[in-house]
Order: structure tokens, then sequence, then C-alpha cells
């Protein structure tokens, strides 16, 4: 079926007779984006979770002694036969939550449609539905950060004696492995998802019950209709639930921009890697994009859009952030935009950790190259000074000086330290008779991977180092996947329950 549907793909396109792959179905929708797809209504997709927050209140008036138990009966079975999909949002009236009030009274001719709303606002009812949106929303996201991240420590595994240079101002700056540079991406990941379960646990909150912002004198119980809805607790002050709309949004907003950042960076150093005049990596054939002109070109498109989408949920905080700035506490109609905000923000950037999953596992990486790169422009001048300054007991700084000099002496001759430009350079500092080499102390320092083997504190890119580094990242892994799948049991049996509980009598 999956290779059929690449097949299919493959057809679609003008371009890829030169790949020997199918092209991901997954990553050409991730590439193709908004070209060619529309955005449904912000509240269409708020109307499964406006019957849920619907049921727990009516429910919960029930309980009170507002609603008659036929009444609740008649309002959960109109629910029940509601059909999500085929149910059309009239514009005329306004939002989900007076669609929903017309569906009953008008549609289903429930006279008790009229009083659900009885101590409650829409106020209260949106900053709900917006909490189960984005409960839910985390939940998806996070779990395709922990496949990435797992996805990277499986490929730094095999890698950590793949000896490559490290820069620093996009120079050759000095040797590090294939395995320290893919765990330092993991490291940043194991942090953006600390940062959603931090999220998630602040979100899990209800609003509702909050009216207006100002209470209400029907005798309602906001913890019954909490626990109705899987939240953790209800948020107490009423004015804060209210006021405080578009703050969860921001908070999401913020982690997912920082996981962005990461993103892009990734997709950055994939560029730079893959492209020829590196010759460091190669993007396989199913995530490349082409040309509709030049036949030849393998285009590495996922990692634009993740670097565009990167700066556009940075626009996105900055938005979120000036709407909830200015406005007076309680309930501002300014609030409504931070629906449309998130939601784009989530759609644009829910598919990227999943793209970048296969980039990585397919990603071939040419340690040949690697390491030859590694053995030129002198990334080893600053190890070559440490050497120096450990084995004869000198400062690092006038090791630095002779350093320096012995780069400039070696680059007459090539792009290697030789055992002439040093002597060169020990003699003119005036180091002679305090520092003896030989061709083998050259070669040794020469050698990248020696150097790698030296660098055994932790974090640093020693084989050793990094193994260590990978255990403990797998370790927090572990750690947060088994807190992920807590929160997804916790929320199916909340969900059960609820539907169970929201039952009539
Ligand atoms: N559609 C509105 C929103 O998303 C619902 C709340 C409207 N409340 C009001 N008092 N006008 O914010």
């Amino acid at each position: 079926m999956v290779a059929d549907m690449s097949k299919k793909a493959k057809k679609n396109q003008v371009w890829g007779g030169r790949l020997e792959g199918n092209p991901d179905e997954a990553n050409l929708r991730f590439c193709a984006g908004r070209d060619v797809t529309s955005l449904p209504m912000a509240d269409k997709e708020l109307l499964g979770w406006d019957v849920w927050t619907n049921l727990a209140h009516t429910k919960m008036l029930c309980e009170c002694g507002v609603l008659s138990k036929d009444e609740y009966r008649q309002i959960y079975e109109a629910f029940e036969k509601l059909d999500l999909d085929s149910f059309d949002l009239d514009p005329a009236k306004e939002d989900v939550h007076i669609n929903l009030e017309h569906y009953l009274v008008h549609t289903c001719g429930i006279e008790a449609g009229k009083k659900i709303h009885s101590g409650r606002s829409r106020n209260d009812q949106v900053a709900t539905d917006m909490r189960l949106y984005l409960r839910w929303e985390i939940l998806y996201l996070s779990a395709s950060v922990i496949n990435l991240a797992l996805s990277i420590l499986e490929r730094a595994q095999d890698l950590t004696e793949a000896v490559m240079p490290g820069f620093t101002h996009y120079q050759p700056a000095m040797p590090t492995s294939a395995a320290h540079w893919l765990t330092a991406w993991s490291q940043g990941l194991l942090r953006d998802l600390q940062a959603m379960n931090k999220d998630y646990e602040l979100i899990n909150r209800s609003p509702l019950g909050s009216a207006a912002g100002f209470g209400t004198s029907w005798p309602i119980n906001r913890e019954r209709t909490a626990e109705l809805l899987g939240f953790d607790q209800v948020e107490e002050n009423t004015l804060d639930a209210i006021s405080s709309r578009g703050e969860a949004e921001t908070r999401i907003a913020g982690s997912i921009g920082v996981l962005m950042n990461r993103l892009s960076q990734i997709s950055q150093d994939l560029i730079l890697w893959s492209h020829p005049f590196y010759g460091i990596a190669k993007i396989s054939d199913q995530f490349v994009t082409g040309s509709s002109i030049m036949p030849q070109k393998r285009n590495p498109d996922f990692a634009e859009l993740i670097r565009a989408k990167a700066a556009q949920a940075s626009g996105t905080l900055v938005a979120l952030m000036g709407i909830q700035k200015g406005a007076m506490s309680g309930y501002n109609r300014d609030s409504q935009q931070s629906k449309y905000l998130i939601m784009d923000l989530f759609r644009e950037v829910k598919d990227a950790p999943v793209v970048l999953t296969g980039v990585i596992e397919t990603l071939t990486l040419n340690q040949g190259r690697m390491e030859e790169l590694a053995k030129k422009d002198f990334l080893n001048a600053a190890d070559w000074a440490d050497w120096l300054a450990q084995e004869f007991k000198l400062s690092f700084r006038d090791c630095y000086e002779i350093l320096s000099l012995a780069v400039k002496y070696s680059a007459q001759t090539g792009d290697v330290m030789s055992l002439k430009g040093l002597e060169q350079a020990i003699q003119e500092s005036g180091f002679e008779g305090r520092i003896q080499l030989d061709q083998k102390q050259v070669d040794r320092l020469n050698n990248p991977k020696e150097l790698l083997k030296t660098k055994t504190h932790s974090g640093a890119p020693s084989p050793d180092s990094v193994q260590k580094m990978i255990k403990h990242q797998r370790a927090k892994l572990a750690e947060l996947d088994a807190n992920w799948t807590q929160l997804t049991h916790q929320f199916d049996a909340r969900m059960a329950f609820a539907l169970e509980a929201l039952k009539p009598d």
C-alpha cells in the first residue's frame, strides 16, 4: 500500500527521473504545504471539544438540580447523534458555541437547550475548549519529538569513532565525532520535551464555571466539571481564568519556538553536510526534491521549510505575547485571535519532527570524507597547543604563540602540521631545547582519531564520553517516554471515565 502510494507520488512529479528511491509521501505533503491545502474553520477544530465541554457543563447542571434528568437526557442524545464531520458551522451564528446551542434548540427542537448557558459564558467555554485542544496537540507533538530523539540516538550509537570537523563561525575549528554532533541535537530535544511536559501540567486546569470572569449565582460545581473533562484541577480565581486566555497558547508557542529553532539548526547542519562542497552526508532520495527545469537537482526543501517555519513560530510567539499584554483584566475579544495563531502554528510545525526522523533514519554519512576534512585545515592547532603546554609544563599562551607560527610555516608546504614547521616555530619563539619533538608525536597529533580519545571528561567527544552520554540520554528519554505513556493512559482513563459519567441516569 505504502509502496503503491509512493509510486503514484513519483508519477505526480515532473522531477525525480534521476532518483533511485521513490519520494516520501509525507515529505511531499510537508513541502507542498498550504500551496495546495486549505484551512478548516478555527471553531470547526473546536467542535468535538465544545461538545465535551457542553456535556460536562450540562451534566453538572443536572446533578446540581438546574436541569431535570429528562432535560439532560434529551441534550445528551442530541449530542450523541451529532455527526462531527458533517456538521457545518453557520457563520451567521458567530461561533461554535452559538451554533451548538442553535442545534439543540432549533434543529433538535429541545426546549432545554435554552438552559445550557445557565452559569457559564462563551468566555469560559472557549477558554476550556482551547485547553482541551492544546492538551491533545501537545501530546501528539511530544510523541513525534520522542521518536526524533530516539532515531538520532540510534544513529549516534555507531558513529562515536566517526571523526569529523567541528566548526565555529562556519570555519573549521576542532575535530569532533558525528556522534558528538548528533547527541548535541538530541540533548536539546530532551529539554524541549521537558518544557512541553511543564506546559502540559500548567495547561491541564479547568477555567469552566468562571462564566464571564466574575462567577455566577447558579449553584454550579466547578470541581465536578473539571473532573468530567479530565483536568487535574480547576483554575481557581475566575477572573484570572478568563484574563489569562492566551497564556497557555503563549507558553506552548514559546516551547515550540525553541523546539523549531533547534530543528532549524539541525536543518541547516543537514543542508551544509549534504552540500556537494562538503560531501559529508547524502540525504536519501526519498527526502530530496527536484527542480522543474534542472534535472540534476537534489534539493533539501524540507530543511528550508523547517527554517522558515521556525521563523513563523517566533512570529507567532511575539504576536501572542502582544495580544495579552495590554488588555484590561477580564475578557477581551482580542483573545479570539490567539486561537488562529496557535492553530496555524500547530498545523505548520506538527510534521516537522516526523519528516526529520525519516531524513535522519535514511541519511548516509561519508565517513571517509569526514575524516579527510578533519585532517586538514589545522583543526588540531589548539590540541597541539594544549599538548605542548601539558607535556613540557609551559603556559597555554606561550604554546598558542608557537602554534600560530607553526600553522604559518606548515601552511607554506601543505595543509597539515609539519615537524619542520613546528621546529621553526619553536626556535623562533625561543623554546628550542625546552621542547623536543619527533615525527611519531607529529603523526599522533595529526591524527584526529587520536585527538578525540584525549577529550575524556563528561560531555566531550571521546568515544567513551559519547557512549556514556548516549546512555544518559537514553535513560532520560525512557523517562520522558514513560511520562508520555502515563499521560496518554491518564488521558484515556479520564476520557473513559467521562464517557461513562456523562451518560444520563
Ligand atoms: N469566539 C469567541 C472567542 O473565541 C468566543 C467568546 C466570545 N465572547 C464574547 N463575550 N464576545 O473568543
